[in-house]
C-alpha cells in the first residue's frame, strides 16, 4: 500500500506568502500544522474582462498583501516578532504578481535576518496533501500520484518522496480548468466557469452529446483544446435547440473521464496504490465522487484536501518550504522571479 515516511518540517513559526496569479495568501504554520491560511481571491476582479489581466493582478496584489499579513498573523496568534523562517513563491507565474510576494518576503527576511526559501508553486500543490488542519489530516503514503488540476496545470505527478517527483503525464494545449472555463465562457456563464459549468449540468444528461475523444491511448499527455471547438460548432448548430444543462453535463463528462482514467492508467503502469487530487479543478464533485468510487473499488487511497488548500494558498507553499528548510536548504537575496520554471531536480 505504500511506506509512510518520517517528515521534517521547519518547527516554525513559519510565514509563507503565495502571489503567483490572482489570489493573495498568506499562512502561518507550526510544522505541518497549518495556523491561519488567508486567501483574498482577485476572481472578481478579472471577472469583468474575462480572465486574469496581469497588470491588474500585480496592482492588487500590493493593496492587498499587508493587510493579508496583518490578518493571517492576527489568526495565527503568532506576533511578527514570533516569526522564525519565510517560504515564498518565485516561479513559474505572473512576473508582475510573483514580485509583489517576493519583495515583501524579502524585505521580511532582510529586517529580521530570517532564513527564507523560494518555492515552485507545482511543488506547493504537489504537496498540499501534508498540510494538516482540524477538518484535513490525512496519513499519506509515498509513492503516490498526485493529480494536479487548476487553471494553469494538468499533471500526473509520480512522488516518490517530498522532493523527489517525476512529471508522469501532462497537456499539450488547455489546462482542465481552462476547458471549463472556456466552454462555459461559450455557455456564457462568466469567469471562472468551472463551478457555474458544475451547476448548470446538475440535472442535465452527461451523455445527450457526443463530446470528442481527448488522446484516449496517450498516457502521458492530456489534450482539451479539440472540447471547445466540439461545444462551439454544438451551439451554432443547435441554436435555440441548445439543451444548455445537457451540453454542460456532457462537457464535464468528458473531462471527468479523461482525468480518471489516465490517473488509473498512471497508477496502474507505475504499480502505485494511492491519489492525491489537488488544484482547483479538485472541487469539482462528479470528478471527486468518480475518482472516489474508482479508487475504492481497487482498494487504491485517495487524498483530497479540503478545497481552500487545493485552490491557491500560502498554506502549500508553508508545507514546501518548511521541509526544504529542515533539510538545510536557503534562499539568497540575489535570486528572482520566474515566468516559467521546470521542477526541482529530485534530491
Ligand atoms: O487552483 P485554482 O484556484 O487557480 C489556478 O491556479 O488556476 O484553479 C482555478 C480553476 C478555474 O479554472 C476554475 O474554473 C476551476 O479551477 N474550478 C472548477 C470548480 N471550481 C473551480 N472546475 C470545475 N468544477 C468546479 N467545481
Ligand atoms: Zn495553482
Amino acid at each position: 500500500m505504500g511506506r509512510k515516511l518520517t517528515i521534517d518540517y521547519h518547527p516554525g513559526p513559519l510565514l509563507a506568502i503565495e502571489t503567483s496569479c490572482d489570489e493573495t495568501s498568506v499562512a502561518v504554520l507550526a510544522g505541518r500544522t497549518v495556523l491561519s491560511n488567508v486567501v483574498s481571491s482577485q476572481a472578481q476582479l478579472h471577472a469583468k474582462w474575462g480572465g486574469v489581466v496581469p497588470e491588474a493582478a500585480a496592482r492588487a496584489h500590493v493593496e492587498t498583501i499587508i493587510p493579508a499579513l496583518r490578518e493571517a498573523l492576527q489568526e495565527s496568534g503568532a506576533g511578527l516578532s514570533h516569526i522564525q523562517a519565510l517560504a515564498v513563491t518565485n516561479r513559474p507565474g505572473l512576473v508582475g504578481a510573483l514580485s509583489v510576494g517576493m519583495t515583501a518576503a524579502k524585505a521580511l527576511a532582510f529586517a529580521r535576518d530570517l532564513p527564507w526559501i523560494a518555492i515552485h508553486h507545482l511543488e506547493g500543490h504537489i504537496l498540499s496533501s501534508l498540510a494538516q488542519t482540524p477538518s484535513n489530516d490525512f496519513d499519506v503514503v509515498f509513492p503516490h500520484v498526485a493529480i494536479v488540476v487548476s487553471g494553469g496545470h494538468t499533471e500526473l505527478v509520480l512522488v516518490e518522496a517530498p522532493m523527489n517527483y517525476r512529471i508522469v503525464a501532462e497537456t499539450l494545449d488547455d489546462a482542465a480548468g481552462e476547458a471549463f472555463d472556456k466552454t462555459a465562457r461559450l455557455l456564457g456563464l462568466g469567469y471562472p466557469g468551472g463551478e457555474a459549468l458544475q451547476e448548470l449540468g446538475r440535472l442535465g444528461d452527461p451523455h445527450r452529446y457526443r463530446m470528442p475523444k481527448m488522446l484516449q491511448n496517450d498516457p502521458e499527455h492530456f489534450s482539451f483544446s479539440g472540447l471547445k471547438t466540439a461545444v462551439l460548432r454544438l451551439v451554432e448548430k443547435e441554436g435555440a435547440e441548445l439543451r444548455k444543462h445537457d451540453l454542460a453535463a456532457s462537457v464535464q463528462e468528458a473531462i471527468v473521464q479523461t482525468l480518471v482514467d489516465k490517473s488509473l492508467m498512471a497508477a496502474e503502469t507505475l504499480q502505485v496504490r494511492a491519489l492525491s487530487l489537488v488544484g482547483g479543478v479538485a472541487a469539482n464533485e462528479r470528478l471527486r465522487e468518480v475518482l472516489k468510487a474508482e479508487c475504492s473499488r481497487r482498494d487504491m487511497a485517495l487524498y483530497t484536501p479540503e478545497p481552500a488548500l487545493c485552490t491557491d494558498n500560502a498554506a502549500m507553499i508553508g508545507i514546501a518550504g518548511g521541509i526544504r528548510l529542515a533539510a538545510g536548504e536557503r534562499s539568497s537575496m540575489d535570486i528572482d522571479v520566474i515566468a516559467t520554471a521546470p521542477l526541482p531536480e529530485n534530491i
